[in-house]
């Protein structure tokens, strides 16, 4: 594992949480006192819901100029139990009273390539990054599949190969098609935190934390940026011998 890479251990998912949100809120005061704006990207699933929720709870520094994007979505109907985007406001968005113009969601419609461009836009019109030069995030908040994915960044998937765009289709192995942040964008941020929690996440969190090969995870590494895990116990442990 090259570069500054920090390892966090809590004891539970409540804990992880907890940490999850000071992390939130320092890389926050960072940002705010350099450029008066805080630029997040948030992964989807089940692991961040808890920490979304202690974070409204927290309210956190500098909200009004915080800006709120989606590291990945599926391509499902904002009103279906399988999107991300309704997941973050019922837990996060609506509870901590973000400001709607801060939220910059993947809008699912039409079809996937015309949501990541359309995403894309967002990112340039928000970021104005130099021509040749990738949108930089204060935070990514990702997570951890057990085969390895992260975003929606699956195993062998084209995407991974993406090299100049901002935002890409993908699908989910046998599920759902998905848009996504792209490993440059990623690997661009000042901070890559990956939130994993469950025992069932310990066997590739060593992997990974062992420099993983070519899973996708192994692969976030940011070039002038922290990447951090930030684990429970149960993903933090010694896997039991098979
Ligand atoms: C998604 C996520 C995905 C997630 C991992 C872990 O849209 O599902 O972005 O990459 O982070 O699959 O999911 P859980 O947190 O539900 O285990």
């Amino acid at each position: 594992m090259r570069g500054r890479t920090l390892l966090l251990t809590a004891g539970d998912r409540r804990g992880a949480a907890a940490l999850a949100v000071k992390l939130w809120a320092d890389a926050a005061r960072r940002a705010l006192r350099r450029k008066r704006r805080f630029s997040v990207a948030v992964s989807g699933g089940r692991t961040p819901l808890e920490f979304f929720r202690a974070l409204a709870r927290s309210r956190p520094p500098g909200l009004a100029h915080t800006h709120i994007f989606q590291v990945d979505e599926r391509f499902v109907p904002r009103g279906s139990p399988q999107s991300n985007y309704r997941a973050l406001e019922a837990a996060l968005l609506r509870p901590a009273g973000v400001p709607r113009a801060n939220v910059h969601g993947i809008s699912p419609e039409g079809t996937p390539k015309l949501s990541a461009a359309r995403y894309e836009a967002d990112l340039r019109r928000f970021f104005r990054p130099r021509r040749g030069c990738f949108p930089r995030f204060d935070l990514v908040l990702l997570g951890l599949g057990a085969d390895g994915h992260t975003a929606s960044l699956f195993p062998g998937a084209p995407a991974l190969r993406e090299k100049r765009r901002f935002a890409a289709a993908a699908r989910q192995p046998g599920g759902l098609q998905r848009i996504t942040l792209t490993l440059p964008v990623i690997n661009c941020a000042r901070e890559a935190v990956f939130l994993v929690t469950g025992s069932e996440k310990s066997a590739m969190v060593r992997e990974v934390l062992g420099g993983g090969g070519k899973v996708p995870a192994a692969l976030v590494r940011p070039h002038r940026g922290r990447l951090v895990f930030l684990l429970d116990r149960a993903a933090a442990r010694e896997p039991l011998a098979a």
